[in-house]
């Protein structure tokens, strides 16, 4: 039995992950004002600032990233993006471009969701170049992957969250996933009232991490994956018994303070 699929790889490889803090991740979507964002910047930075096992990121709007930098700068809050330009500059309308978004402080930068890749029938190799772009400028991927519905009942979900993760290889190479995320993010499960159950996230975590393992010969030191669809108060308790999951991306329960702010104190305490 090889060394990367045995049990003991397995343990060594929790063990090293747990180090890493828990990234609970916002994705705010198309929500928000400046009215709204004042109130929820302030109590953000009162309320979360003092988690110490938690990194936390809040994915915005563009326009909002001046307002978050005024805000969060000085906190461990970190925020950033939902999507990015697979260019650096030049005649390329309506987009913004990795060093724009560095100019305004981003950390995070969410990459290949489903719901752009749906509606702008955004390819994987284009996703592959913005991941880089964002790489290149020191920021964070948060690369999603994750089958739909039909893919799941045909049971070829791994085939086809493996296929997601190998275009990033295809043209950067397997190195780009030090220092990034992959939120593993079924497309059924977002904004519905449906999160994947415990153990299909655990099997599916186990399966990128042994995936990735595999591509980069067992050796990276800083990469997260973590779960998003339908995350909130109640099922994030069972979600983060799981020793597979290293945080969550958090769509709608992120806009609740209260709510998110439970999310963070059962991370904080698992
Ligand atoms: P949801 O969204 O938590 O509202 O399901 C998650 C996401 O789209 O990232």
């Amino acid at each position: 039995m090889s060394l990367i699929k045995s049990p003991l790889y397995n343990l060594l490889l929790r063990a090293r992950m747990k180090k890493n803090k828990k990234k609970i991740i916002a994705n705010i979507k198309m929500n928000g004002s400046l009215s709204f964002n004042e109130i929820y910047f302030n109590k953000i930075k009162k309320n979360f600032n003092n988690f110490e096992n938690l990194n936390i990121g809040l994915c915005l709007p563009y326009p909002y990233l001046f307002q978050a930098k005024n805000f969060l700068e000085h906190t461990k809050i970190c925020w950033g993006s939902q999507n990015v330009a697979k260019f650096e500059s030049g005649p390329h309308t309506g987009e913004v471009s990795a060093p724009m978004l560095k100019d305004f402080g981003s950390k995070y930068v969410i990459v290949g969701h489903s719901e752009r890749s749906t509606a702008y029938c955004e390819s994987d190799e284009n996703i592959a170049h913005k991941f880089e772009k964002i790489k290149k400028y020191n920021m964070t991927p948060v690369l999603c992957v994750g089958e739909s519905l039909i893919e799941r009942e045909a049971g070829i979900m791994e085939r086809v969250v493996s296929s997601q993760i190998d275009a990033i290889v295809k043209i950067n190479g397997a190195e780009v996933f030090e220092d990034s995320i992959i939120a593993y993010e079924p497309i059924w499960a977002i904004g519905s009232d449906t999160a994947a159950s415990p153990a299909q996230v655990d099997k599916m975590c186990n399966f990128i991490k042994d995936h990735i393992c595999k591509v980069f010969n067992g050796n990276f030191k800083n990469f997260s994956i973590i779960y998003g669809g339908s995350v909130n108060s109640k099922n994030a308790v069972q979600l983060f018994a799981s020793e597979s999951l290293d945080g969550v991306l958090v769509g709608r329960s992120s806009i609740n303070i209260e709510e998110f702010f439970q999310i963070c104190s059962t991370a904080e305490n698992s």
